[in-house]
């Protein structure tokens, strides 16, 4: 079942320098391939439409000021089950519950600063690759 997911390398990913080991874990993963990728900086709209699910809880304000604080790597992984699997691969959102092994679990403590997004289900792969890449066919 060949998929397609968005995954984010979030600001504090860039900033602490570990693109290329998170790159290279999710490259690692036999058959995958990147079908899009791009260093970028997002804005307050973009944001909006891609956590839509998380308006008014509160830790949304802050979770999109942390995600303008510097640019993000965008990011298209293609190949068999990617969605389920780079899930697996990022781990949990609590860093700290985590387990180690998983992207979170190694690199992370913070919640919000938890490294990565990946889409987290069919719908929401389809949703989102359309909002950063409208172009991709
Ligand atoms: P969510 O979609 O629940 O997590 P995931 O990224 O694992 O799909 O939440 C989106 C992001 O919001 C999450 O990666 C980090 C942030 N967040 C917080 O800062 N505090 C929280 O309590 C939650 C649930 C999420
Ligand atoms: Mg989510």
């Amino acid at each position: 079942m060949t998929q397609r997911t968005l995954v984010l390398l979030k600001p504090d990913a860039v900033r602490r320098n570990l693109v290329g080991e998170i790159l290279g874990r999710i490259e690692a993963k036999a058959g995958w391939t990147f079908a899009g990728l791009e260093l970028r900086q997002l804005d307050r709209a973009t944001l909006e439409q891609h956590y839509e699910e998380h308006i008014g809880k509160p830790f949304y304000e802050p979770l999109v000021e942390f995600m303008l604080s510097g640019p993000v790597v965008v990011l298209v992984v293609e190949g068999e089950r990617v969605i389920e699997g780079v899930r697996r691969l990022t781990g949990p959102t609590d860093p700290i519950a985590a387990e180690p092994g998983s992207i979170r679990g190694d690199f992370g403590t913070i919640v919000r600063e938890n490294l990565i997004h990946a889409s987290d289900s069919e719908e929401s792969a389809i949703r989102e690759l359309k909002i950063f890449f409208p172009g991709l066919s």
